[in-house]
C-alpha cells in the first residue's frame, strides 16, 4: 500500500506492507533512527512520536494508519540549530544516562507542556507514567521537564 506522511515538516511517501508498524516506517524506511524500540508491546514508551499532535506509541500503530497525517519525531524538535526547551532541560538537568528512553520522554513531555504549561511535580510524574526509564530514577527527568516549563513560560527576550 502507498502511504504519504508529513514527517517533521517534510512529505515522504513509501510502498509498505499493511502489517508494517509506524515505528518501522520511521526508522527503517525513512531512516530516522532517533525513535527507539524498547519493548514492541506498548509498555515502555521509547517509540513515542506525535501523530497529528498527539503522542502515540508508534509500535502500536500501523504505518498505513498514518497515511495523510503529520508525524513529529524527536528529530523535528530542534529548529534552525536551536534545541527545543525540553531538549535543553534534559541537557541542563542531566535527565538521561543511557539515553534509550530519552526520545520518547522528550516527545511525551513536549506534547504535555503544550496543553499544561504550569504542571506540578505530581502532574509531570503522571504525564510520563507511560514512559519507562531504567537508569535515572526519574528525579532528573522531572527536573528537566520543570526546566522546560519554566523556559517556555518565560517572556521571550
Ligand atoms: S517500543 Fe513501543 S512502547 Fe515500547
Ligand atoms: S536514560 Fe537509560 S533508560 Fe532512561
Amino acid at each position: 500500500m502507498r502511504v504519504a506522511v508529513t514527517i517533521n515538516g517534510e512529505r515522504r511517501e513509501a510502498d509498505v506492507e499493511p502489517r508494517l508498524l509506524l515505528v518501522h516506517l520511521i526508522r527503517e524506511v525513512f531512516r530516522l533512527t532517533g525513535t527507539h524500540i524498547g519493548c514492541d508491546t506498548s509498555h515502555c514508551g521509547a517509540c513515542t512520536v506525535l501523530l497529528d499532535g498527539r503522542p502515540v506509541k508508534s509500535c502500536t500503530v500501523f504505518a498505513v494508519q498514518a497515511d495523510g497525517r503529520t508525524v513529529l519525531s524527536v528529530e523535528g524538535l530542534e529548529q534552525n540549530g536551536q534545541l527545543h526547551p525540553v531538549q535543553e532541560g534534559f541537557v541542563q538537568e542531566h535527565g538521561l544516562q543511557c539515553g534509550y528512553c530519552t526520545p520518547g520522554m522528550l516527545m511525551t513531555s513536549y506534547a504535555y507542556l503544550q496543553d499544561h504549561p504550569r504542571p506540578s511535580e505530581d502532574e509531570i510524574r503522571h504525564a510520563i507514567s507511560g514512559n519507562l526509564c531504567r537508569c535515572t530514577g526519574y528525579v532528573n527527568i522531572v527536573k528537566a521537564i520543570q526546566h522546560a516549563a519554566a523556559k517556555l513560560a518565560a517572556p521571550a527576550s
